[in-house]
Formats: structure tokens, C-alpha cells, sequence
């Protein structure tokens, strides 16, 4: 699966984001992590582990083609605002784009322009994570989630809280689950629910494109015994 991390505005966790989901798959197959980015955070916080600190490989977009054929999973992570050209070619050469959005920063930043973007593409091509979402009494992440939902914008059910082991994170080049901070873990298992739906999501893209092929094929559609329609008849005429 290709996913690529990007959105209209830069410092709202794309680097953070795409380091946590290679995290997540590379623990089921290997994780190729691209990074698309000329400032290079996230090759960075890889060389700050002294390139043990994360447990998948990262490399540059020249480098990519060299490696792809070897990982089963690759997560790119892209510069922030791309051109509407430039968003569409995101999304048209991936499996998934993943959009970060930070509630406090979207309402105030272009939302109007963000749902346009979006509505451009349908639904499978992409899904919303709120990221950085302060705890209560703030309201602000549930708010935008109410506005995505009722606009029909897809958005993940999982969302990632703002805390400090994020930030010992990139600072130790490691994944969050390895930075020293008591809520450590909170803060992993939050992406580990994003991979779980992207996961989910997977499944489904991949069973709509099994759909459309035979659509398109006229190949019989097997049955779960294994026979088709065909056979059944046959086997019916017989008896
Ligand atoms: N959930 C979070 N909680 C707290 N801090 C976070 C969280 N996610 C990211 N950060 C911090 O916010 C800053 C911006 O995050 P990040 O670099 O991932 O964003 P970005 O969208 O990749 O930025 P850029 O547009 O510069 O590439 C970093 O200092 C990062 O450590
Ligand atoms: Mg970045």
C-alpha cells in the first residue's frame, strides 16, 4: 500500500505523522519511508537515533525507485501547500492520502478552501486526522470533526492528542513509543488507531477493485465454495 502524508498548510504533524505509520506497518511487512520533503525532517529524526532510532528505512525521492520493489508498504511524506496539480497527482499515485488537520489552526485557516480541495476527490483517495487536538474542556477537535462530517469529508475516527512525547520524540530521533515520557504510549496508540483504519480501509479499496475488475472482465464471480454460477447450473441440469 502507498500512503502519502501532505496538506495546505506546514507544522501540522505530516513529519510526525508519516513517521508513526511507517512505525505501525513496518510491525506486519516492510516499511519504506519517503521522504518528500527538501527540509529532510524526517531522514533528520532518523539520523538523530544514530540511524538505529527507527525501525524502518528512510530515503529520498531519487533514492525511492532504487528500493520500492522491496517493501510491501511505503509512506511518503511530501512539503506542505501543494498546487492543485500537485494535489491531485498526490492523490492519483497513491493508495491513500492522509490529510493532518490541527482543529485550532483549520477554522481559521482557509477551511472553505480545504473542503474544496477535497470534495475534488471521492472519498477513498484520502481521509482527514485530526492531530495535535488539545483535551478538555477545549471543544475544537470535535467541532471541525462535526464540520468535516456534515461537509461529507472523510475523516479518521482516530485522532492524535497534543503532547509533549511527540516533540522527546523527534528530538531522540525514535518513535514515539521508545521517547521518555509518561504518556508515551497514549500518544503511540493513537497513530496505532489510524494504522488499524488505514488498515481496514486497505481491505476495502482492495475488494472494490476485485469488484471492478470482474466488472469489467465478465469473469464469472466465484462463489465461496469456490464454483461459479455457471458450475451450479450445470451441476443442477444433472441431477
Ligand atoms: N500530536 C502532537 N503533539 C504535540 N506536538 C506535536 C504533535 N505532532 C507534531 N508535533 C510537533 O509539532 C511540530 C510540527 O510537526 P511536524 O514537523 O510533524 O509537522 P509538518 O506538517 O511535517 O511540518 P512542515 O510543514 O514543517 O513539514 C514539531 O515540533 C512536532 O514535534
Ligand atoms: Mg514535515
Amino acid at each position: 500500500m502507498i500512503i502519502t502524508v501532505t496538506s495546505f498548510k506546514g507544522g501540522v504533524g505530516k513529519t510526525t505523522t508519516a513517521i508513526h505509520l511507517a512505525a505501525y506497518f513496518q510491525q506486519f511487512a516492510p516499511t519504506l519511508l519517503v521522504d518528500g520533503d527538501a527540509i529532510r525532517s524526517a531522514t533528520r529524526w532518523s539520523q538523530r537515533g544514530d540511524g538505529a532510532g527507527l525501525p524502518f528505512k528512510v530515503v529520498n525521492h531519487a533514492q525511492m525507485v532504487n528500493h520500492i520493489r522491496d517493501y510491501q508498504h511505503v509512506v511518503i511524506d511530501t512539503e506542505g501547500n501543494p498546487s492543485d496539480d500537485d494535489f491531485r497527482d498526490l492523490a492519483q499515485n497513491c493508495d491513500l492520502l492522509v490529510i493532518p488537520a490541527v482543529p485550532e489552526t483549520v477554522a481559521t485557516d482557509g477551511l472553505t478552501f480545504t473542503l474544496g480541495k477535497l470534495h475534488a476527490l471521492n472519498n477513498e483517495r484520502y481521509r482527514v486526522l485530526l492531530t495535535m487536538v488539545q483535551p478538555k474542556p477545549r471543544t475544537d477537535g470535535e467541532q471541525l470533526r462535526a464540520m468535516l462530517i456534515e461537509n461529507g469529508i472523510s475523516v479518521f475516527a482516530a485522532e492524535v492528542p497534543r503532547l509533549v512525547a511527540f516533540e522527546k520524540a523527534a528530538t531522540d530521533g525514535v518513535p514515539v513509543y521508545a521517547a521518555k515520557d509518561a504518556r508515551a504510549e497514549r500518544a503511540w496508540k493513537s497513530y496505532q488507531s489510524a494504522g488499524k483504519e488505514i488498515t481496514h480501509h486497505g481491505k476495502h479499496t482492495n475488494k472494490e477493485r476485485e469488484v471492478r475488475r470482474l466488472a469489467t472482465t465478465h469473469e464469472p464471480a466465484r462463489l465461496t465454495d469456490g464454483r461459479n454460477n455457471h458450475d451450479r447450473k450445470a451441476t443442477r441440469k444433472k441431477q
